[in-house]
């Protein structure tokens, strides 16, 4: 078992003060399942139990009745390391109290436990986002599926807990994350350029994904890109080495592309931009860095692009391109998904799968 980092912190000493046990056996009346199943599972109860400065997020039983009805029951039942992985996602690495997840940034990126090289591929830890609207906390994790705080600031010897109405989702490749969130043109073009591969096993991975209305938009040019004018585009859209959560970029600033160009970042009126694309999706969570999903197609030769934010959608980044009906550009080699795997279970199944 790989529980290194778990041990580590275990090893940091004992304090005094209610333990996880006691507190577990307090809250019975949401948190009875979690305790009898970290109780079946000694060795991880022992660690987490002695683990120092973390905030455990705790699935209720609610969360766990739906976990246990789903086929991941089983994968979790018969891989330990997938147990531990999915055990360690649910502990953060520090002591965050309510407060700190309330009117802070919109989306707040924390670091987890989970840094097992068979499902994370992010320096320091993989992360998960928090949001608060009106004092409410909702956890997003892979795929973006949410679990909202039920019961927060339940203080222990090792740290706090927070009682999460769902289970998290470990994150998935960039391939799983891209087709569960329909991004089938963006796929479509980096499975074209064989660039696929590269970006679900690079480490600490930043990328921009213009949605398909964003391929749409600019359909008349596309199909007559060569290969190598495609790639570049791409590129342009990737930046290596550096996870760079919403929080990181809303200040403003720049990163260099694998392209070798640069992005340029702007908060306007509350919206976040890279170049003059509107991100309206961002900090969709993968194995190995962070998806932002904008609504253009971002062009390496007009990185001075600027957007205006009172237009509901951006003029395209590529000078006399326009729109095509019909068919959307790079998806008719893309598996149409049927049901996408955006619940919980579905996700971190499709995972487990993955790594068998
Ligand atoms: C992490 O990177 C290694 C090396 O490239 C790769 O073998 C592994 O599959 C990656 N893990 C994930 C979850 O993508
Ligand atoms: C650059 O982008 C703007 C839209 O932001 C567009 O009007 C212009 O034509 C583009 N220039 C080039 C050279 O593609």
């Amino acid at each position: 078992m790989r529980l290194k980092r778990l041990i580590l912190l275990a090893s940091a000493g004992v304090s005094s003060g209610q333990t996880l046990a006691e507190v577990l056996t307090a809250q019975s009346a949401t948190l009875s399942m979690l305790n009898s199943w970290l109780s079946s599972q000694e060795l991880i109860f022992t660690i987490l139990s002695g683990a120092q400065g973390v905030t455990l997020l705790a699935p209720s039983n609610d969360a766990l009745t739906e976990l246990y009805n789903s086929p991941l029951a089983n994968q979790l039942a018969q891989d330990p390391n997938l147990l531990t992985a999915f055990l360690a996602y649910h502990v953060l690495d520090g002591i965050f109290f309510n407060s700190h997840f309330v009117n802070t940034q919109p989306h707040l990126s924390l670091p987890t436990l989970l840094d097992i090289e068979t499902f994370s591929n992010v320096s320091g830890g993989q992360r998960i986002i928090s949001t608060s609207q009106n004092g409410a906390v909702t956890f997003f994790s892979g795929h973006g599926a949410q679990a909202a705080v039920q019961g927060a600031d339940y203080n222990y010897a090792g740290g706090t807990l927070h009682i999460i109405e769902s289970c998290l989702t470990i994150p998935g490749s960039v391939t799983n994350t891209l087709i569960a969130a329909g991004l089938t043109a963006a796929l479509g073009a980096l499975r074209r350029c064989k660039m696929e591969d590269r970006l679900n096993t690079d480490t600490d991975v930043t990328i921009f994904v213009p949605n398909n209305d964003a391929f749409k938009a600019i359909g008349s040019l596309v199909d007559g890109m060569t290969l190598e004018q495609l790639t570049t585009v791409l590129n342009y859209h990737v930046v290596p080495g550096k996870v760079l959560y919403s929080q990181q970029i809303s200040g403003g600033g720049q990163a260099l592309t694998a392209e070798g160009a640069m992005l340029n970042f702007r908060t306007l009126d509350g919206e976040l931009f890279v170049n003059s694309a509107r991100i309206v999706q961002p900090n969709l969570l993968i194995a190995n860095g962070v998806v932002h999903v904008c609504d253009g197609v971002l062009n390496p030769a007009n990185a001075t692009a600027a957007p205006n934010p009172s237009a509901s959608t951006q003029e395209p980044a590529f000078a006399g391109a326009s729109s095509t009906d019909g068919e959307v550009p790079f998806t008719s080699a893309i598996p149409t998904v049927t049901s996408p795997a955006t619940s919980t279970v579905s996700g971190v199944k499709a995972e487990a799968r993955e790594a068998v």
